[in-house]
C-alpha cells in the first residue's frame, strides 16, 4: 500500500535511514575497534556533513516515493548537535495521503536520560537502544570505554517515561564475549514494556575481525531461552521486518531475533541508507554510494534529485546476505572495501 517505486526484485522503497554523524563515544569491539578508530582516525569535517535542511530535503523526496519510516542512526546520533531540531523538521513531513511519518532513533543510550524529553517534544516516536550485556564488567569490555551499564538502563527508563515507544533493545552477540548473558537478558526484559532483540554478529565493514565462529545463530538463541522460558513463534508485524518474533507462552511479552547471517532477509529488503556525507547506499554491505550531497550542492532541482533516486532504486540488485561467501571472495579479489557500520548506520 505504498509508493510505486520498486527494484527489479519487486522490493518497494519504504524505509530511509539517515546517518547523522560518523562519531561515537563508544568503541564497541564489533563496530569501532580501538585499533582502527583510534586517536588518529580521520572523522568527517563539519562541512562534509549533510545539513539538517539537506537531510530533510532527501526525506521529503523519499516520502514522495513511498517511504513511511525514517530512522536516525550514526555513529551515535545523539552526538550530533541540535538533533531535536532535525527531528522537528522531519516530524512536520507527511505522506502523500496526509499521514505522519514513523520517526525512530537508534542510540547507545548514553545520553538518553538527558535528551529523551526534548526528542519526544520534537516529535520523535520511538527509540531502539543497543545493550549487549547486563553484567557491568562484560558491558564495559564490549563498549571498550568502560561505560557503565546502569547509565544505559537509566536512559532506557527515561525514554519510556517520556512516552517514546515501543522501545526495542538490540543485543549484538559475539560468542565468547557476551553469549553467556543471553538468558539473563531475556529474563531481565521479560514482562517489561521493552522488546529485546538478539542480533547475529555481521561482517559489516572490514575492521571488526568478523569470523563465522563468533556468530551465535538465532536458532541457538531461541533454543537456549526456550529451554528455560518457553516460547512460541509469532507472525511478523509487517512485510520485510528484519526481526523474527517469538513470545513467551506465559504471556511475558516477546523477543526478536535478527538473523542476517543464518537466514538472510534480502528478499524483502526495503531499506535505503544515506551516510553522514550524503551518499545513498542500497545495501549495508556496499562498497560505493551515490553522492546526493554533490548534486544538492551543485544546485539540482527536487525533480532531478527525485529522478536520480528513483533510477538508483529501480536498478538495485543488492542481496549480499544471500550471497555472503561468494561475495566475500569477490570483494577480496577486487580489493574493494565495504563501508563501515559507524559510517552508514545500522
Ligand atoms: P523496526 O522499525 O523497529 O522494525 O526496526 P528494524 O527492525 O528495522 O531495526 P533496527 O534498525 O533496530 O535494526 C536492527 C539491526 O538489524 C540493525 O542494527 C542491523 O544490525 C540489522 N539490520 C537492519 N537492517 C538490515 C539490513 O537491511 N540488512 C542487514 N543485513 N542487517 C540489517
Ligand atoms: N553486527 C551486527 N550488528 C551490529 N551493530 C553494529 N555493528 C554490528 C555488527 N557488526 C548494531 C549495533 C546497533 C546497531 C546500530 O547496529 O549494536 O544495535
Ligand atoms: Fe557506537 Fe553503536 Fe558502533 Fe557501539 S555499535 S561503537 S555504540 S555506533
Ligand atoms: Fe538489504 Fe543488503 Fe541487508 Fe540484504 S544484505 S537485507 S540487501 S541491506
Amino acid at each position: 500500500a505504498t509508493g510505486s517505486l520498486t527494484d527489479p526484485r519487486d522490493r518497494p522503497l519504504q524505509d530511509l535511514r539517515l546517518s547523522v554523524t560518523d562519531r561515537c563515544n563508544f568503541r564497541c569491539v564489533y563496530c569501532m575497534p580501538k585499533e582502527v578508530f583510534g586517536k588518529d582516525f580521520a572523522f568527517m569535517e563539519r562541512d562534509e556533513l549533510m545539513t539538517f535542511e539537506e537531510m530533510t530535503r532527501l526525506a521529503r523526496i523519499s516520502i514522495a516515493h513511498g517511504v513511511e519510516k525514517i530512522r536516525l542512526t550514526g555513529g551515535e546520533p545523539l552526538l550530533r548537535r541540535g538533533l531535536e531540531e532535525l527531528v522537528g523538521m522531519l516530524a512536520a513531513l507527511r505522506t502523500p495521503d496526509g499521514r505522519e511519518i514513523d520517526i525512530a532513533l537508534t542510540t547507545n543510550g548514553s545520553a538518553l536520560a538527558t535528551k529523551a524529553q526534548a526528542l519526544k517534544d520534537a516529535g520523535l516516536k520511538r527509540v531502539t537502544v543497543s545493550l549487549d550485556s547486563l553484567d557491568d564488567a562484560t558491558f564495559r569490555a564490549m563498549n571498550d570505554v568502560k561505560f557503565p551499564v546502569a547509565k544505559v538502563l537509566d536512559g532506557i527508563d527515561a525514554a519510556h517515561e517520556v512516552g517514546l515507544g515501543p522501545i526495542k533493545i538490540n543485543m549484538v552477540m559475539q560468542r565468547g564475549k557476551n553469549d553467556q548473558d543471553i538468558v539473563a537478558m531475556a529474563r531481565h526484559f521479560k514482562g517489561t514494556p521493552y522488546i529485546l532483540r538478539f542480533i547475529e554478529f555481521m561482517d559489516v565493514g572490514t575492521s571488526n575481525g568478523w569470523e563465522m565462529g563468533a556468530v551465535v545463530p538465532s536458532a541457538e538463541v531461541v533454543a537456549r531461552i526456550h529451554a528455560e522460558l518457553p516460547l512460541e513463534e509469532v507472525a511478523p508485524n509487517y512485510d520485510g521486518e528484519t526481526s523474527r518474533r517469538w513470545r513467551y507462552r506465559d504471556g511475558g511479552g516477546e523477543i526478536g531475533v535478527i538473523s542476517s547471517v543464518t537466514q538472510s532477509f534480502c528478499h524483502s529488503c526495503s531499506r535505503a541508507r544515506v551516510s553522514t556525507d550524503g551518499k545513498l547506499f542500497t545495501c549495508l554491505f556496499a562498497t560505493d554510494g551515490h553522492d546526493l550531497r554533490a548534486l544538492m550542492r551543485n544546485g539540482c532541482t527536487d525533480e532531478q534529485l527525485s529522478t536520480v533516486m528513483a533510477h538508483i532504486w529501480r536498478e538495485r540488485t543488492d542481496r549480499y546476505s544471500e550471497l555472503r561467501s561468494s561475495k566475500t571472495r569477490e570483494l577480496r579479489a577486487s580489493g574493494k572495501k565495504k563501508i563501515e557500520m559507524s559510517y552508514i548506520g545500522g
